[in-house]
């Protein structure tokens, strides 16, 4: 059985300061949720959020460096996450695929150092709205989870997190109904059996693109779908509440 997974991507928003107001509104909100719960803040609101949370959320980062150390400006390495709390690091997002240059490669370079630090890698994977209307969706999506694990053994995979996130329902409130984000989040779990045998059913995987308080209950009781990636909605504390609540009582 496969626990739930809410996690807050912030983005880049909410400064030390407002990261404390914020989670002094949602921590009261969220006591006694039995499923997993994770926000990823802006890499300076790490530290503030880890003290603030005091166990009871996860702590990820938005990205990292694949390499331990070195000449990198701006960059930061899995070892300084893990010093700062972070249990989990967002990778391949697609604003980064699309604004920051990411490839296949580097995702699949970074997955592979996350790893390999004791880092949980919540993976990003998803189609462009004319992928899906040309009926590309399956094979890319496919695909892309393919790349982003070369080289990670069935065990790796089995502690893994993918975020099916499909690029026109990021930001947009447009959202994959139930059954396209099940349907979809079945093809990737289908690519994993196929490289990784059972480790495919340990592997979590999310949806992400717009998922919000109203929605969150028909895409969350979907066999396939074991969470979600919330980027809007993480920023409201009620809101992030109510899909923590309904995600709780479907685990
Ligand atoms: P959204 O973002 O919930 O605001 O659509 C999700 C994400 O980008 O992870």
């Amino acid at each position: 059985m496969r626990r739930k997974l809410i996690a807050g991507n912030w983005k880049m928003n909410n400064t030390p300061e407002e990261a404390r107001a914020l989670l002094a509104e949602l921590l009261p909100l969220i006591k006694g949720a039995s499923c997993d719960v994770a926000v990823c803040p802006p890499a300076v609101c790490l530290e503030t959020v880890y003290k603030a949370v005091s166990g009871a959320i996860s702590l990820g980062a938005q990205n990292m460096h694949w390499e331990a150390k070195g000449a990198f400006t701006g960059e930061l390495s899995a070892a300084m996450l893990l010093a700062v709390g972070a249990a989990y690091v967002i990778l391949g997002h697609s604003e980064r695929r699309e604004y920051f240059g990411e490839t296949d490669e580097t995702v699949n370079r970074k997955t592979r150092a996350a790893i390999a630090s004791g880092l949980i890698p919540i993976v990003c994977v998803g189609e462009s709205k004319q992928q899906r209307l040309n009926g590309y969706t399956n094979a890319y999506v496919a695909y892309q989870t393919k790349i982003a694990l070369t080289g990670l053994s069935a065990e790796q995979v089995r502690s893994i997190v993918i975020a099916y996130e499909p690029i026109w329902a990021i930001g947009t409130g447009l959202v994959a109904t139930d059954e396209q984000a099940n349907e979809t989040i079945g093809v990737i779990r289908a690519a994993l059996r196929e490289a990784y045998g059972g480790a495919a059913d340990d592997a979590r995987i999310l949806y992400g693109g717009s998922m919000n308080a109203a929605n969150a209950r028909g895409l969350l009781n979907q066999p396939e779908i074991d969470g979600g990636l919330i980027g809007g909605a993480s920023l409201k504390a009620a809101d992030f509440a109510k899909i923590i609540t309904d995600a709780s009582n479907i685990a």
